[in-house]
């Protein structure tokens, strides 16, 4: 199999590594990307076939090995050089102050002390070893003394460099010891913990548990696909290189690649510090994932030598935790919703509370378990938490409350929108309606169809759906494409002229790449991840549905319950029926995109404004794209063009302000046509 490697080979896949690293690092690192995805999957692409060609090529720091590898039997341990050690705690600002006096009498002096303040990330804490530069091992914190060997899974997360970068300034350390939290953005737990609901799998309770048990998989392609990120905060053992304080090892391990968190302040007295921690405490609700509180680190590092630790916890640093988001407040009823697989899910409906400045009425009880392990009763009342914008959660019932008047909740045997029978399958824990033309399901899948990772069809929101649905105007998937101008018309809130939007809209997105229209069927377990690997795996539509689960099973990263559950889609009439209908209706599935040599707009990235007469944002969107651009939602110095409409929005005021280039719907069909699009007179 494997032939001699020549000299040629081995260059170009150094060549392809390096530049894997460096684009790898501009996107997820720095969220400047230079070039397009497709651009970055044909270079990983390359990669993967030169290693698979010379097994030698894949080395452990190879970009490939994000993807995760062969799973383990168990976990090893391994010591760490330098222990990891815990945070002494404190609760207020007084113990800000109090930490401030206490430093000052270790160190013997009345002078200011800096500190550098962070953010305490509510993750999971690992420590990342670097040998010349190239990651060696990776471990979980443990005890402090001992942790258990995560390599593989460290790996996969984006945002970790296999290898550091290697600024002029400074040396390739011999020896890099960097520790860090690793942790998930609250949207994307939501996101996972909706999917399993969806599954029948059991819930995260927390973005921190969600962390722990991504890293906890001994196979390695699961963790690959858990969003996972990670800020860098410290190091252990260094050899080569020299830190003198704790601000400058910070902007080091940027420098040689580490995501550090933005919202660190450098060099603060006490009384910045007491003010950063109010500030941080307000901005908490708005942040995309969960900090508990701040830590205070003394900046010199002479400072720390002086001051030591104890066995526990270093006498230079403290954590400083914010007051927890948690109210009492009454469960009114506990009523049950229908989602697009079926599944009945159990909603608390509370006596409204506000939790750190937000009303919250409505809490998920996720599944029938999970109402009786905390035995939740209508009546009850009990302590609500609200984390980041994480859907409020019931910690706990308070007992002492109970008058006994209250009702236990029960699954209903029915569904409680089409009255069909909800049945709970052994091994899973969610009741679900066995009607497949529930209309909750209906809706469901009509809102998966046109979302934004699906068809992508503008207009078509949640409460049209309903409507469209609840007339009897749509009855299957394939009737969003038969919808006209003049039914629409017809309906609340419709005017005709988004009549005729949504209608253009729709006939645009007919247009539609392989692996989107595979997600958006709604196949049980294909979420875009699975989506895109079967579209790279097979050539049309016909193929996959020809596939057994077998023959799915035998695909790297597809499991055998996701096998089934496609092979199960494919087996069914209906849906081969629903998938001919909308191809007679006009559905036409685009293979992936190929990348070509030539690509005018590479590098660009574009944000649109305002509505263009010729094509929809969507068209606009996709051909920029095609061309190797690329899309932001937002206006920034890094913007290359923004796009004006008609009516355009405040983003053509910032463009202006930023003196980025700004392009009317004419200088962007040129441009376009000028990229080799064929576009017409319009
Ligand atoms: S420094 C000896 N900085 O807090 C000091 N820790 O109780 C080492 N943590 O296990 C920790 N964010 O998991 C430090 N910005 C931050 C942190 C942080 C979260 C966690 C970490 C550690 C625990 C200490």
């Amino acid at each position: 199999m494997s032939s001699e490697l020549d000299e040629k080979t081995r260059r170009r896949a150094e060549f392809l590594k390096e530049k894997l690293h460096y684009h790898n690092y501009r996107y997820f690192v720095l969220d400047d990307p230079e070039i397009s995805d497709a651009e970055y999957d044909r270079m990983i692409q390359e990669l993967l076939d030169l290693e698979a060609r010379y097994p030698r090529l894949a080395t452990p720091d190879s970009p490939t090995a994000r993807v995760g590898s062969a799973p383990l039997e168990k976990f090893e341990t391994a010591a760490h050089s330098v222990p990891m050690l815990s945070l002494d705690k404190g609760f207020d600002e007084k113990d800000i102050l109090a930490f401030d006096q206490r430093v000052k009498r270790g160190l013997n002096t009345k002078e200011d002390i800096l500190y550098t303040v962070e953010p305490k990330m509510d993750g999971v804490a690992v420590e990342l070893v670097y040998r010349q530069g190239v990651l060696e091992t990776a471990t979980t914190r443990g005890d402090g003394y001992t942790g258990e060997v995560i390599t593989p899974n460290i790996k996969t997360i984006s945002l970790v460099p296999l290898r550091l970068n290697q600024p002029e300034d400074l040396p390739v350390p011999g020896l890099l010891e960097v520790r860090g939290e690793v942790f998930m953005e609250t949207a994307d737990f939501k996101k996972l913990n909706q999917w399993r609901m969806e599954n029948g799998l059991a819930l995260f309770a927390n973005p921190r548990n969600a962390s722990a048990g991504s890293l906890r998989q001994l196979d390695s392609s699961v963790t690959a696909r858990r969003p996972l990120r990670i800020y860098v905060y410290g190091v252990g053992l260094a050899e080569g290189i020299d830190f003198s304080s704790h601000a400058e090892t910070l902007g080091i391990l940027e420098k040689l690649g580490f995501p550090v968190n933005p919202l660190v302040r450098r060099r603060i007295t006490a009384d910045q510090t007491a003010q950063y921690y109010r500030e941080l405490d307000s901005r908490r609700p708005g942040l995309a994932y969960e900090i508990d509180g701040i830590v205070m680190k003394v900046d010199r590092y002479d400072y720390h030598r002086r001051l030591g630790a104890t066995s526990r916890s270093p006498r230079w640093a403290i954590a400083i935790k914010f007051k927890a988001l948690q109210e009492r407040t009454r469960v009114k009823d506990i009523t049950v919703q229908v989602g697009r697989t079926g599944a009945l899910t159990p909603v608390a409906v509370l006596e409204p509370v506000n939790i750190g400045g937000v009303s919250v009425s409505r809490a998920s009880l996720h599944n029938e378990d999970e109402v009786a392990k905390k035995d939740v009763r209508i009546g009850d009342s009990v302590l609500v938490q609200r984390a980041g914008d994480v859907i409020p959660e019931i910690v706990k019932v308070i007992d002492s409350a109970r008058t006994g008047n209250e009702k236990p909740f029960e699954m209903p045997a029915r569904c409680p929108v089409c009255g069909s029978d909800a049945v709970r399958i052994e091994d899973e824990a969610v009741t679900r309606c066995i009607n497949r033309d529930c209309p909750a399901q209906l809706k469901g899948n009509i809102r998966h169809f046109a979302s934004k990772a699906g068809f992508d069809i503008d207009g078509l929101g949640t409460k049209l759906i309903d409507q469209l649905v609840d007339k009897g105007i749509i009855k299957s998937l394939a009737d969003i494409f038969r919808l006209d101008a003049g039914t629409l018309q017809g309906l609340e809130r419709m005017g005709p002229k988004s009549a005729q939007n949504l209608v253009d809209a729709i006939t645009d997105s007919k247009k539609i790449y392989f692996s989107r229209f595979l997600y958006a069927l709604g196949i049980r377990h294909v979420g875009e991840y699975v989506a895109r690997l079967l579209a790279s795996r097979y050539e049309t539509i016909d193929d996959l549905a020809a596939a057994d689960s077998r023959e799915l099973e035998a695909i790297e990263g597809l499991g055998p319950v996701v096998a089934e559950s496609i092979a199960e889609f494919f087996r069914r009439r209906e849906n081969l029926e629903t998938i001919k209908t909308l191809q007679e209706l006009g559905l036409r599935i685009m293979a992936e995109k190929k990348s070509q040599e030539v690509r005018a707009l590479k590098g660009k990235t574009f944000v649109l404004t305002g509505t263009l007469a010729s094509m929809p944002r969507s068209a606009a969107r996709q051909r920029i794209e095609e061309a190797g651009g690329r899309v932001a939602g937002s206006v920034s110095s890094r913007t290359d063009y923004v796009v004006a409409g008609e009516s355009p929005g405040s983003k053509l005021d910032k463009a202006r302000d930023l003196g980025v280039t700004v392009l009317n719907e004419n200088d962007f069909m040129q441009l376009l046509r000028a990229a080799g699009f064929s576009l017409g007179n319009g």
